[in-house]
């Protein structure tokens, strides 16, 4: 059997809460024999901050390069509202993209027969939604120079942040978007602003040449940004694959979270370029959602992202497209049982706190592995 090296860093808020069921599936399938996982643990956000005045401590930052998947459960809160910039909650993740590498983030936005009342569009618009955003994640806005406030002595200052895409950036993320729109239904949507950005004009010319150069069998279309979250609340089984920038694909999935029912409900992976050596890839893998603080230590957060994103790692950090479905499969069939947490709770009678719906699903997975 196959042993997997896994950092697992739990961060803030509802983090290790919604880890703590994450811990429960890794057992399950130890016992099923379907995988072995040494699991060492990190800490990221304001919990790093309070320990060692960092967002991530050096010695954690090995620990996620050397491993071979890391799973983060999410960072921030009110409380370190007054940490210095570099030192905020959102550094800690932000470095371990960068410094790892990990330019495409997957974010499936699937909604669950059972969920379809859940969500706050009309259920038949959302029944049998399947799509992903594929968000560029270690450019643009996010990490361009300068980003700065300067005091221009006037009594006036200024914030300056800076997007700026390169050729090989918009390349290599349109090329995952591309593989993975092949697997599916074998179209891309490419999203940018292209009518008031230069960054977002070169993006549509860098897409388009790429997609007639090697992947003419695609169906590719552009869609402004603004138009696709409007298209996206409208009619949003009209799309296979989105492909995005930092910014825009930060907003959009936020946006088709809530078609799926809850924001509790999106996993992510977040992946590096494979090694041409090792032939792995860093990978990250993280819910979509933050560590709603509001919430945290009552039982109320909803654990299925966090599953789900250990699930998006057996896929394709380690092979195990089979248990990986299985899980899949174990978070539908105690939705279509009924089982609900609080934030999903719609129309139902009652709700299950954090444990119980961690449990289950659990359970279900053991009687599909064993
Ligand atoms: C996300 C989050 C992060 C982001 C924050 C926590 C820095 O919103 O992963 O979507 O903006 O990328
Ligand atoms: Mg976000």
């Amino acid at each position: 059997m196959s042993v997997h090296k896994l950092l697992l860093l739990p961060g803030d808020g509802i983090g290790p809460e919604i880890m703590a069921e994450v811990e429960k599936l890794l057992g399950v399938l130890d016992r099923a024999a379907v995988a072995r996982f040494e699991t060492e643990r990190g800490l990221v956000g304001g919990a790093a901050y309070d320990a060692h005045g960092q967002a991530i401590s050096e010695a954690d930052m090995a620990l996620a390069h050397s491993a071979d998947a890391v799973l983060l459960a999410a960072v921030g809160g009110p409380k370190w509202a007054g940490a210095p910039y570099d030192a905020r909650p959102e550094a800690g993740l932000l470095r371990l993209r960068k410094e790892l590498g990990l330019f495409a983030n997957l974010r499936p936005a699937v909604c669950y027969p059972a969920l379809a009342e859940a969500s706050s569009l009309k259920p038949d618009l959302v029944d049998g939604l399947d799509l992903m955003i594929v968000r560029e994640l270690t450019g643009g806005v996010y990490f361009g120079e300068p980003k700065e406030i300067i005091d221009l002595g006037n009594g006036q200052k200024r914030g300056v942040d800076t997007q700026v895409y390169d050729t090989y950036e918009i390349e290599r993320i349109g090329r995952v978007a591309f593989e993975l729109a092949r697997q599916r239904s074998n179209k891309v949507t490419s999203s940018e602003k292209s009518n008031v950005m230069k960054s977002g004009l070169l993006w549509r010319e860098v897409m388009t040449a790429l997609h007639a150069r090697e992947y003419a069998d695609v169906r590719l279309e552009h869609m402004l940004a603004d138009a696709l979250g409007m298209q996206l609340v409208r009619r949003p089984k009209q799309f296979d694959v989105i492909v995005t920038d930092n910014l825009f694909g930060d907003m959009l999935s936020d946006v088709a979270s809530m078609l799926t029912g809850s924001l509790g409900m999106l996993p992510s992976a977040s992946l590096g370029a494979n090694d041409p050596h090792t032939g792995k890839r860093k990978a990250l893998y993280e819910p979509v959602h933050g560590s709603a603080p509001d919430i945290a230590g009552q039982g109320l957060a909803n654990p299925i992202a966090m599953i789900g994103s250990l699930a998006m790692a057996l896929r394709y950090s380690f092979g195990l497209a089979a248990a990986a479905d299985a899980i899949d499969k174990a978070i539908s069939g105690v939705l279509a049982a009924g089982l609900r947490t609080a934030d999903i709770k719609g129309s139902a009678e009652s709700f299950v706190p954090t444990s119980q719906m961690g449990d289950a699903i659990a359970r279900e997975l053991e009687k599909t592995l064993v």
